[in-house]
């Protein structure tokens, strides 16, 4: 009886000790992070397209190819984005694409009804958006519309992108400068049916869906195409079940999920001017990310136990109010500290999950929700949460290495949530990376991690962090917040001892 109370006792002393105990198994982990769980999404929406990528081929005022800007394409090469979704959203499914090609002068013009009303001239179409990804050097992930085109505009789409035979769109877009198809692999069948996309059910979806890829195989340069059925808006488990149940397996390549951390769909609240409140609340949408993504597999591996289909969160971020004296309709939005660790949980989520979530998009590249990049004129400057995404990119395509994480609470107001979550993984060099971020708007956290399965004497690492949760990067000082040499963390042994600050995001390197 003693004894146990002496153990009781010393696990009881040891966990007041030390604040986070970590324990990483370096010779364990079998499940690859797919690089295309880093992907992003550009819209036709507000200055995301127009302003922000594309500037139009006759600009003299900021350098650009093609009319794509070359501060942009230089900062999304650096972050070494795998793919990027288009032309939407909301967007995609009222697009016809072929009013996007051929002589711009005779283009015709439509009214974006989703996004502010504005009247879209198309001079951004096909052509500029495949170019400009073999300029980034990204995967196009191309959303069909499925809401109001047809079967045919579809397949006409795919023919005229990717086949390399004889054919009238092959040779339509021939006629349009281009000889050889490009490479699109990705096709997303539509964009949030339940919504925008249709407000079908997902029975009626499951059967369009089936309709429309069954006229989609052929045509494609690529191995096998890759289609991501319109998925599931967070909780709706129903959705994922029937889609499914009633999708035959050999039809489907993914399964789509949107999830954004907004606090009320009604009050989102300011972007930067938040309180902590508000914060705590940003943090329990992005760290549910969690429970669904575990949900949403675990209904996926009843029907799939092999884990043959994605599960492609194609939408995710952070949603605010628009800034003051903006269009409503352009969802032009700051981004603070608080992105940042919107990014660095999520990010972690999609590692630990990595044998499910094989692909995601950040909503979205430039000037929209949760944007890496933010553009004014000639001006342009990487966001907090471009910063995480670049610190964070050394996990691409490397081996998930599982990381127990025992953590303490983040409280507020007697809620609470853990203040730290983590990943790590194994390059090809055998290096390994461990992401961590610290939540907690005040307390600094003191975290001990047990190295097993390895011999290591050297850690390095970079940290995010700023004074205020509030901090951004404006026009006037872009640079106020950038990463930093971490110099936080020490090696003894087999025993990593480290302190990470309040509302910190940090990248550690182990060899
Ligand atoms: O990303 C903005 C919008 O959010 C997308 O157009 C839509 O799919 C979602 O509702």
């Amino acid at each position: 009886m003693r004894t146990l109370a002496t153990l009781i006792f010393f696990v009881a002393a040891f966990r007041l000790s030390a604040q986070n105990q970590l324990i990483l198994n370096a010779d364990l982990g079998k499940h690859k992070i797919n690089k295309h769980i880093y992907g992003h999404f550009a819209e036709h929406l507000g200055r995301c397209i127009y302003g922000g990528f594309y500037v139009g081929e006759d600009n003299t005022k900021i350098k650009h190819t093609n009319g794509v800007r070359n501060d942009v394409v230089d900062a999304l090469k650096k972050l070494k984005i795998p793919n990027l979704r288009w032309p939407g959203g909301c967007f995609a499914d009222t697009y016809h694409w072929k009013d996007g090609i051929g002589a711009k002068d005779k283009r015709p013009t439509i009214v974006n009804h989703w996004w502010g009303g504005v009247t879209e001239d198309n001079s951004f179409g096909t052509h500029n958006f495949l170019d400009m990804c073999e300029l980034i050097g990204t995967e196009p992930y191309l959303s069909g519309n499925v809401g109001s085109g047809t079967v045919q505009e579809f397949i006409d789409w795919v023919q005229y992108t990717t086949f390399d035979g004889t054919s009238p769109m092959s040779d339509l877009r021939r006629q349009n400068g281009r000889e050889k198809p490009w490479k699109v692999k990705y096709w997303g069948i539509g964009n949030e049916a339940w919504g925008c996309g249709g407000n079908m059910r997902p029975e009626y979806y499951a059967d369009v869906y089936r309709q429309f890829t069954t006229f989609l195989s052929g045509w494609t340069n690529e191995d096998k195409i890759f289609r991501i059925a319109s998925g599931a808006s967070s909780s709706d488990y129903k959705w994922t079940e029937v889609l499914m149940r009633d999708i035959p397996h050999n039809m489907l390549e993914g399964v789509a999920l949107h999830h954004y951390s907004v606090i009320d769909w009604n009050k989102k609240g300011p972007s930067t001017t938040f309180s902590e409140e508000e914060y705590f609340t940003t943090m329990k949408r992005a760290t549910l990310m969690e429970e669904l993504v575990q949900k949403h597999s675990n209904i996926m591996d009843k029907y799939d136990p092999e884990k043959k289909v994605a599960l492609v969160v194609d939408e995710w971020g952070g949603w605010y109010d628009v800034e003051p004296g903006t269009n409503p309709g352009f969802l032009y939005q700051q981004n603070t500290m608080r992105d940042a660790m919107i990014a660095g949980v999520t990010l972690n989520v999609f590692h630990n999950h990595c044998d499910r979530v094989r692909m995601a998009n950040l909503a979205q590249t430039i000037n929209v929700l949760q944007a890496v990049i933010l553009t004014n004129e000639e001006k342009m400057l990487l966001t907090p949460t471009y910063h995480v995404m670049e610190m964070f990119n050394v996990h691409q395509d490397a081996t998930m290495i599982p990381l127990i994480v025992n953590s303490s609470d983040y409280v507020l107001n007697n809620e609470k949530l853990k203040a730290i979550s983590g990943s790590a993984s194994r390059d090809a060099n055998g290096v390994i990376h461990i992401s961590l971020v610290n939540i907690d708007s005040k307390k600094e956290q003191e975290i001990t991690l047990d190295l097993r399965g390895g011999k290591f004497s050297s850690v390095t690492g970079e940290i995010l962090s700023s004074p205020r949760l509030q901090d951004h990067n404006t026009f006037e000082n872009p640079d106020k917040i950038k990463p930093a040499t971490f110099k936080g963390i020490s090696i003894s042994g087999t025993t990593l001892k480290g302190k990470l600050p309040p509302f910190s995001v940090v990248v550690l390197e182990l060899k």
